[in-house]
């Protein structure tokens, strides 16, 4: 059995717990509930407890996973500002169990018709990165609402009123700020204090600070997700939601117009496929990077037998950071939103071709990224984000992964709607070869277009093993998103680790440019020594790398596991 439980585990849920059962609301008095990482029934796994607790209470009231799912977005969109949104977009995987089928739903943000290639370029043709990171004209048109209400109203048992009930209250009634919370606020609030609207929303009254322990209410946000609750997305795409965002750009030199938002649609899509020593691998397509990478590396790594290697050996993390350099290489060439460029997706997830990739590697010395070029073997081939699962009795699954870009997004939000906005613009490439606030460069394929779609490194995957699912798994972290849920999977599947493990295990990532190997704490010297004279550029000062959400099932039992490298997450079954 893969199941080993840690006291470690269970830290970050019981301060929040002693926070909530202090509120006399029974839909944030979860705390009774937190606690089961082990559970029969279901499992709801994501970075903020209430909003697990959310998710797992509409476990319990016979919603399948897709209502839970979106109760759980949309309570995220009110407890944890900093990542869970409305104004932000992202990918959801799903399978239904009954069909047996895997969807992938595409709600990422979509450029404003407005916008063109070289809208955050200066006088001087550099890029100006103000522009692209901060002003309103970072902002893409939001998906979430978008994606959210279209699965709910396909895939979901429950209407779409009762499954945002929860996220309407612990608006209007507020929530306990945790630890968590006060801090990622405090730490965002020189760019939130900038605009009036924000100042408003994210302080307390006297505009100071709000501490652990305040309650804080967000009572123009509770007016938007009622407007969405009776009109589905037209309540936010149209009427009076619409007004204030196109409102906010007319003041602040924004493109979003009416136009942009009623043109929005979310978009089902295949899942990307791979194999791995007998499990199935579905993850995100383009205009996600991630899926396809995530399969393209494990099938480079497939070629080798990496058990007797031993886990974080200075053998292994070298043929990872071999393989995350080549795939970040081709990365930068050849991945863009599918609908306006013809991202090689065959070829880039062929095991011949990560065969051809794999002889190249010398075992015993590292590559120079200059040396690797993008599609090495290719031809004509025509910080915050946050991730969360679900998991029910019947076996369907949600992973699901949103996000604003940054914490806070731009940090600005719409005055009167409650909500801020992404600055998912800068995941486009606004000029060849300059990188982004995530150091990833990119070309033509992901050159900004007017209704274009930015390339995105989140992984949402679902992990199968003889056509039932076994593991979910996705993360935040930027460009580090795709390899931390490639160890995940390695350390569940190669390294017999249960979730906990899987999670707990430190990371490291490697993205081609710059060439780096970013190592997490607990990488040994020894290790770090060996690598250092294979001729690895290491950098062991990056702090933590991502932050997973997990779960897996096994023998029908679930085990739910929140990232331990930042508190405020639950994993929650239902009761
Ligand atoms: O879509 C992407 O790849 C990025 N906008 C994700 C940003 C992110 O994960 C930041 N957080 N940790």
């Amino acid at each position: 059995m893969r199941f080993v439980l840690s006291l470690v585990f269970l830290v970050p849920v019981i301060f929040r717990v002693v926070l909530c059962v202090a509120d006399e609301d029974p839909i944030i008095r979860h705390g009774d509930i937190f606690h089961p990482t082990l559970g029969r029934g279901g499992m709801v796994v994501s970075q903020d407890a209430i909003a697990s607790g959310v998710g797992a209470d509409i476990l319990s009231r016979g919603g399948n996973a897709v209502d839970a799912a979106v109760a759980t977005g949309f309570a995220l969109a009110v407890t944890l500002p900093q990542a869970g949104n409305l104004g932000g977009g992202g990918f959801m995987m799903l399978y239904l169990a009954e069909d047996d089928r895997t969807l992938a739903i595409d709600y990422r943000e979509m450029a404003p018709a407005l916008a063109h290639r070289d809208l955050f370029l200066d006088s001087a043709g550099n890029v100006d990165r103000e522009k692209s990171r901060f002003g309103l004209l970072a902002t893409g048109v939001p998906g979430t609402v978008a994606g959210l209400v279209h699965v709910q109203e396909k895939y979901g048992s429950l209407p779409l009123k009762e499954v945002m009930q929860p996220a309407i209250r612990l608006a209007e009634k507020g929530i306990p700020v945790s630890y968590a919370l006060a801090f990622s606020l405090t730490r965002a609030s020189g760019r939130l204090r900038q605009y009036p609207a924000s100042q408003a929303y994210f302080f307390r009254g006297d505009g100071s600070s709000l501490q652990a322990g305040d309650i804080w209410r967000q009572k123009d946000l509770a007016k938007t997700l009622r407007r969405i609750a009776d009109k589905g997305a037209a309540g936010f795409y149209q009427g009076k939601t619409a007004d204030l965002i196109v409102a906010a750009m007319a003041a602040g030199g924004g493109l979003i117009s009416h136009q942009d938002l009623e043109n929005y649609r979310a978009v089902e899509r295949q899942p990307v496929r791979g194999t791995y020593r007998g499990y199935d691998i579905l993850s995100m397509p383009p205009p996600s990077s991630g899926g396809v990478h995530l399969v393209q590396m494990l099938n480079i790594l497939e070629g080798w037998q990496l058990a007797p290697l031993e886990h974080n050996s200075a053998a292994y993390l070298h043929r990872l950071a071999e393989t995350m350099r080549r795939a970040y290489a081709d990365r930068s060439q050849y991945l863009g939103d599918p609908d306006f460029y013809p991202v090689p997706l065959a070829r880039l997830t062929d095991k011949g071709y990560a065969g051809s990739l794999r002889q190249a590697i010398d075992l015993d010395r590292a590559s120079n990224s200059e040396d690797i070029r993008p599609g090495v073997q290719l031809e004509e081939e025509s910080p915050q984000t946050t991730h969360f699962a679900v998991w029910d009795d019947a076996g369907n699954v949600v992973s699901n992964t949103y996000t604003l870009n940054f914490s806070y997004g731009n940090g600005q939000a719409v005055a009167g709607a409650g909500f801020l906005l992404n600055n998912e613009m800068d995941d486009f490439s606004a000029k060849p070869g300059v990188p982004n606030a995530y150091g990833l460069v990119g070309d033509e394929a992901n050159a900004i277009a007017a209704g274009k779609r930015p390339l995105s490194s989140m992984t949402p995957a679902i992990v199968f093993r003889d056509g039932r699912p076994v593991l979910v798994t996705g993360s935040s972290g930027g460009s580090r998103i795709i390899t931390a849920v490639l160890q995940v999977i390695l350390n569940y599947v190669d390294f017999g680790m249960n979730a906990a493990e899987a999670t707990a295990a430190p990371r490291v990532h490697h993205q081609w440019l710059p060439d780096v190997l970013f190592l997490e704490k607990g990488v040994s010297r020894d290790t770090r020594d060996i690598l250092d004279a294979m001729g690895h550029q290491l950098d062991t000062r990056a702090g933590a790398i991502s932050r997973t959400q997990t779960i897996t099932r096994d023998d029908g039992l679930f085990q739910g596991v929140t990232d331990y490298r930042w508190p405020g997450g639950a994993a929650v079954s239902p009761r």
